[in-house]
């Protein structure tokens, strides 16, 4: 399919010339004092997720630019090609269909959906694997011998099911304890392993490829640790959840879940990597979850462009990063079950989208992927939201809050909601009355989404929300945001330097390098 590179589109242009004449200088207290209906425009509901986009930085004419930039990119086109099965991620020849995993297996006449003809034999085979997985979750969740689950997998393979499962802990069987190792760093596994027994443990080994070298060191080391303390039921305490069965089986785990190449490590919680998740909240929950990311998934493939919500973000992340050129974007869910959420986003936008060249590999004269950082509130408030406020570069901020707690503590949840609200206003109000180190410039852009409750379906939604948001500005940016080429390097001088540590080898090293090693060997 064709694209065209958003620096190659004539609104591209217009963009510039209104960025100079009214954006650079764009102040939103003023936007709300002229415009009544400033909240109606820029605000919307998506599939569980409303989203208020009023506080940024961004008027009406410039939103129809950026839509416009969306079309003459063909956003559309490249939107519809991955949801036509089409392989949109060139460099590796492969389809993008982490979406069917969340497909229902014959998708409703009404639900008005698109024809997935073309990919109707591999949806097939996700719901037989779905199927098979779920039987296993709950055979898992019924077996009250198993007491812990030890996920053992790294990026994709770890961040998507740990965040999931520890943001879903109201829902979690109780009986049952996760643990996610991932470093290769054998601390971690360590203490995994003092905290748990043979005979009542659960090691799942996550991965995707089956080679990924932390992985497969925490499985050997876990296996050994296994048959050292008498485990010998490889089948019952050994699963691999992997695109590459006959390697599991090569290791010696029998009890396989596949998935396919077509599924990015980063986008894979929706497949078998998923188990940790299904043995928590268990097939029901599971399937909620994948249904809310479905919801999510017909919003963005039919809602107009205007009232897209993945569009509209999308569009928002090219405004701030090529235009008012900010460098990155603070996450902050205010529910302490979403810790892991700005990982897992890390991922999820700084693996896809944190290239320099195009899809034809020419090199990008323009800005792509922010850095994603965050922290929890109102626990990021105590640390680092001086620097939101008060410090040199203006960083848009994407709050989460949730409006129904799933606690009765008296108080607690009104206070979290009015300083989630109360920092969304702070950083736009500033504080002008008071000068020097009191004052606040203000102006400060935030989004602000609002999930009813965090549950299985809510959580599904907003995930999917980020996963196409990102896939919007990696197409407008033109670029392939579904291979990671930039991790391999590290890889290949980790084996090399691993050598050297062992043999003190340091002929061709650079000075630096070669003084490290001479002093991790002394
Ligand atoms: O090194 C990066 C990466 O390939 C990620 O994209 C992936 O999620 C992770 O490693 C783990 O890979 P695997 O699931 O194959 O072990």
């Amino acid at each position: 399919m064709n694209r065209t590179r958003c620096d190659h589109t004539p609104a591209w242009g217009q963009l510039q010339t209104a960025f100079e004449a009214t954006g650079r200088a764009f102040d939103a207290r003023a936007a709300f004092a002229t415009d009544s209906k400033r909240f109606d425009a820029f605000s919307q509901s998506a599939p569980h997720v409303f989203a208020d986009l009023s506080k940024n930085l961004i008027d009406q004419p410039t939103e129809a630019l950026l839509l416009d930039l969306a079309r003459q990119t063909g956003v559309e086109a490249h939107r519809d090609a991955m949801f036509n099965g089409d392989a949109i991620n060139v460099t590796e020849g492969r389809q993008v269909m982490h979406w069917l995993l969340r497909n229902p297996a014959i998708a409703p006449v009404e639900q008005a959906q698109p024809a997935i003809t073309n990919v109707s034999n591999d949806l097939v085979q996700v719901h037989a694997t779905l199927d098979a997985m779920l039987a296993f979750a709950e055979q898992m969740r019924a077996d009250e011998a198993i007491t812990d689950v030890v996920n053992i997998g790294i990026g994709g393979s770890d961040l998507g099911p740990q965040m999931a499962v520890v943001a879903l802990d109201e829902f979690v069987t109780p009986g049952k304890r996760f643990h996610f190792v991932s470093n290769v760093d054998g601390h971690e596994l360590a203490a995994v392993l003092r905290k748990v027994k043979p005979e009542s443990t659960l090691f799942l080994v996550a991965s995707k490829t089956f080679t990924t070298i932390e992985t497969m060191t925490n499985a050997q080391s876990a296996k050994a640790w296994f048959s050292r303390q008498g485990g010998t039921d490889i089948a019952r305490h050994f699963a691999a959840l992997t695109t590459n069965v006959a390697a599991a089986n090569a290791f010696g785990i029998t009890t396989t879940f596949g998935f396919w190449d077509w599924v990015g490590g980063r986008y894979s919680v929706w497949s078998a990597i998923g188990l940790p998740l299904a043995i928590a909240i268990g097939a029901a929950g599971f399937r909620e979850f994948l249904a809310g990311a479905h919801d999510m998934d017909a919003h963005f493939r039919s809602a107009p462009l205007a009232q897209n919500l993945p569009v509209r973000l999308g569009l928002l992340d090219v405004w701030y990063r090529n235009f008012h050129g900010f460098t990155s974007r603070s996450v902050a869910p205010y529910h302490s079950a979403l810790k892991r959420y700005p990982a897992y986003l890390q991922q999820l936008e700084m693996e896809s989208n944190g290239k320099r060249v195009d899809v034809l590999g020419q090199a990008l004269p323009f800005a792509t992927s922010p850095v994603v950082w965050g922290e929890p509130g109102t626990n990021g408030q105590h640390a680092y939201f001086q620097m939101l406020h008060q410090g040199t570069d203006v960083v848009p901020v994407e709050f989460v809050a949730v409006k129904h707690p799933k606690h009765s503590l008296d108080g607690h949840h009104t206070l979290l909601l009015a300083n989630v609200v109360a920092q969304a206003q702070a950083l736009m109000l500033g504080k002008a009355d008071a000068g020097g180190h009191k004052h606040f410039t203000g102006n400060r852009p935030s989004t602000f989404l609002l999930l009813d409750e965090l549950n299985p379906t809510s959580l599904g939604a907003l995930i999917a929300l980020q996963e196409h948001r990102v896939f919007v500005s990696g197409s407008l940016w033109g670029i392939n945001s579904f291979d990671q080429w930039g991790v391999e390097l590290g890889k290949v001088l980790a084996k090399d330097v691993e050598k050297r540590l062992v043999n003190g080898d340091a002929a061709g090293l650079d000075g630096s390098t070669a003084g490290l090693l001479a002093r991790l060997r002394g």
